[in-house]
């Protein structure tokens, strides 16, 4: 397992999301509610960017495509036309940064 560097601890706002390159795939970044999530960067119905999805602050993003919703916690598609889980990573704050762990 390694960290990948996300940002800053405090540069994440509550609300906000960020996309973080990453080899092999893009990772997502959110800050629901106060708490961190990471998921992989693209749906898993098709070719969207989950971090310019609409995020609640109850722990789920809509796809910005076609509206399929996710428990960021478990990764788990919460409607259609998602059916397959978003794969989701671990977060930590260590020394001032945030870090997803892959
Ligand atoms: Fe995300 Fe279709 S691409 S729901």
């Amino acid at each position: 397992m390694r960290r990948v560097f996300v940002c800053k601890t405090g540069e994440l706002a509550e609300g906000d999301a960020r996309k973080v390159d990453c080899q092999p795939a893009a990772l997502a970044v959110f800050n629901s509610g106060g708490v961190l999530y990471a998921t992989l960067d693209m749906c898993s119905h098709g070719n969207a960017s989950m971090s310019e999805g609409y995020l609640e602050d109850d722990g789920t993003v809509e796809c910005p495509l076609h509206a399929a919703r996710f428990c960021l916690k478990t990764g788990r598609a919460l409607c259609l036309p998602a059916t397959d889980p978003l794969r989701t990573f671990p977060v930590l704050e260590d020394g001032g940064a945030i870090y997803v762990e892959v």
